[in-house]
């Protein structure tokens, strides 16, 4: 029996016993049968969650990119390794091989090696949905670079501090991008982060030709560069846990973690689930449509899709344009074989005509996925019946910046699927509710936070540069357990549901969204006194933040609309428009305990159309600024 490819349930419970019980024995069998090392390791696991420590593969040396692209080049190197769909439908698709991608790879690394970059450097990636961003993250892989790549949609503060925490050496970037009908000009956010940080060396990548400032001795255009630059590039040999990546995610406190990702056990990790949950077969074509800016493109854009020798699709544009038909209209063109996107696109095209959906042919389509927060029942349906025909599986599947990889998942085809559960625990993935007691509790049918009790090879090893926050955040709540953040339940099979965040952040479009960060935007504001930010359901967004806020008594009366529009203006130059407050309530104050902190249960009953249910008010310092919270006027 073949570990690395589940076929149906019965296979998936082997698999998991086997996992559970000898974990070190099955991670072992899965890296020896799919992957190439450069040496073998001495031993596959050493942990302790108190440290923490987790190490994977230890002592084997290996190049991630050998695996994602030198592999294959004798048996698929006329294979579409990325296939490039752009923001025009007018522009022609890129078949990219994989012998082309492999020597775009190589150039763009002796590129990296010729401005100085070395092993163990950080490099941040500032780039659109295009090709060079997949090229640029394995160029670092190659030679050992860490990359780091920025969201695109993140203001020049945020990239200034994800710059500066990670020390970074070098910025790729480009001089613009297209999202639909809009041109973006992300050079000069470039250059206005740059004010506020060290850095020598720009890459600057031509899309849209747009007019941008090149600053001399620091800024260059790197397609004469790759021009002149060999196709050889051999790899670097990385010990297995050298660090690979660090993405950011936002935290409930201070400024966003950097999360390190290191390079074995993320390799074996994430090829396998691709493999697993997508049930990719050799000629399928894979589409996942989130951005490469967000772990989900990391692992099942580049590479988890790669690392099996896949066709991956990549999506420059948004779905509504040139209309809502756009996702099914590339389905059908590319004839798409897995299609996995988050819960917050669906109900936007769910609201849309069914033209727009029913004209494509979608039979292509073999298996579902979504990923990044709940999917609500009528959500689910709406996908299963029009984009799946109730033929194809949904695989709604969970996971984290910090898990690296899928950890809660159907096996499409085995694990018989059920609206808004994501079921079973992949191969290796030990999972516990907790009680309030910090006890465990056993059995189904409960209801707990969720914690992982054992190492699975693509966790995150620490938080960039603050290895004591990493241990406090994931590793104090619980004993010898990771502690995710999220709550969920178990149900009578054993199935599990995920309930939502049970701490400060709020999942708006499938985005981690820290409250405090947010709040210190606004804060900002000079006739903001104090802040407090909620989430509430919507019903595209699955969450939209609601903030309550009290203004300075400066004796000048604002207007309220104006106010609304310049602390959205403060907090997407401080942190991106992902980030905008959809209600706003100025409130005379906030409630709150006696020890001064603020009591969020109560704005989010407010927020939640609760005020009903608002339980024990009696330990606020100022009851009575609930009953005007509740009767006081929203600006949205
Ligand atoms: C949420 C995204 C419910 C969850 C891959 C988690 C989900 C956070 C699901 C991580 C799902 C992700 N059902 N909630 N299928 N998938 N989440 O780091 O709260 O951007 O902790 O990683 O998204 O978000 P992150």
């Amino acid at each position: 029996m073949s570990n690395y490819h589940i076929k149906h349930l019965e296979e998936y419970w082997q698999v998991y016993r086997k996992s559970v019980r000898h974990p070190e024995h099955f991670w072992e069998e899965v890296a020896e049968e799919h992957f190439l090392w450069r040496k073998r390791w001495n031993k596959v696991l050493e942990w302790d969650f108190n440290t923490p420590i987790v190490k994977w593969y230890d002592g084997a040396q290996l190049n991630i990119t050998e695996n994602c692209l030198d592999r294959h080049l004798t048996t698929r190197g006329n294979k579409t390794a990325i296939l490039f769909e752009p923001n025009d439908p007018n522009e022609p698709a890129q078949h990219i091989t994989y012998t082309q991608l492999h020597e775009r790879v190589c150039k763009f690394a002796n590129v990296l090696k010729s401005q100085g970059v070395q092993k163990g450097d950080r490099v941040c990636i500032y780039l659109p949905m295009i090709p060079e961003l997949t090229v640029a993250l394995l160029a670092c892989a190659r030679i050992g670079a860490v990359h780091s790549v920025i969201f695109a949609g993140f203001s020049a503060t945020a990239i200034a501090s994800r710059i500066n925490d990670c020390d970074c050496k070098l910025v790729i970037c480009s001089d613009g991008s297209y999202r639909g009908k809009k041109t973006i000009d992300l050079k000069s956010l470039v250059d206005k982060a740059l004010e506020n940080c060290d850095v020598d060396t720009v890459l600057v990548v031509n899309r849209t030709g747009n007019d941008v400032q090149m600053k001399e001795g620091r800024d260059q255009w790197i397609a004469p560069l790759l021009e002149s630059a060999s196709a050889d590039c051999p790899v670097e040999i990385m010990e297995a846990e050298d660090p690979l990546f660090i993405l950011y995610t936002s935290g409930s406190t201070g400024k966003p973690k950097g999360m390190l990702h290191t390079t074995a056990g993320y390799m074996v990790y994430t090829a396998y689930t691709f493999k697993n949950v997508f049930q990719y077969r050799e000629n399928d074509v894979y589409w996942c449509t989130a951005d490469i800016g967000w772990i989900t493109g990391h692992s099942y854009i580049v590479y988890g899709p790669l690392c099996n020798g896949a066709t991956s699709v990549m999506f420059e544009g948004v779905p509504s344009y040139p209309d809502y038909g756009r996702f099914w209209n590339i389905v059908e063109k590319h004839k798409v074989t897995q299609f996995y996107t988050a819960p917050t696109a669906i109900r936007a095209l769910a609201k849309e005509k069914i033209e727009f959906t029913s004209q494509y042919d979608l039979s292509s389509l073999k298996v579902l996925g979504t990923v990044g927060e709940p999917i609500n029942e009528e959500a689910w349906h709406w996908y299963n019946e029009n984009i799946g025909k109730k033929k194809s599986p949904i695989a709604d599947t969970w996971f984290q910046t910090e898990t690296g990889g899928i950890m809660i998942s159907p096996i499409p085809y085995s694990t018989p699927t059920i609206p808004t559960f994501a079921t079973l625990p992949l191969p290796g993935v030990q999972l516990a509710l907790m009680d309030d007691n910090r006890e465990e509790i056993k059995g189904n049918q409960v209801e707990g936070k969720l914690c992982i009790k054992f190492p699975w090879p693509s966790m995150a090893r620490t938080i960039y540069g603050d290895h004591n926050r990493y241990r406090e955040t994931y590793f104090s709540a619980y004993d010898n357990m990771y502690f995710t953040g999220d709550g969920a339940l178990r149900d009578a099979v054993g199935y599990y549901r995920i309930t939502g965040r049970v701490d400060d952040v709020i999942i708006v479009s499938g985005h981690n969204l820290g409250t405090a960060p947010i709040e210190d935007a606004i804060n900002e504001h000079p006739a903001v006194a104090e802040s407090a930010i909620v989430g509430y359901p919507h019903d595209v967004k699955g969450n939209a933040l609601y903030g309550y806020i009290t203004l300075k008594e400066t004796g000048e009366k604002r207007n309220q609309d104006n106010l609304y529009k310049e602390i959205n203006d403060m907090i997407t130059s401080r942190i991106g428009p992902i980030a905008k407050l959809d209600l706003i309530q100025f409130t005379e104050g906030l409630p709150k305990t006696r020890s001064g902190k603020i009591m969020r249960r109560i704005l989010r009953k407010i927020a939640h159309q609760e005020s009903d249910q608002l339980g024990d008010i009696s330990t606020l310092i100022n009851p009575e600024v609930v009953e005007s919270l509740i009767k006081g006027s929203l600006i949205k």
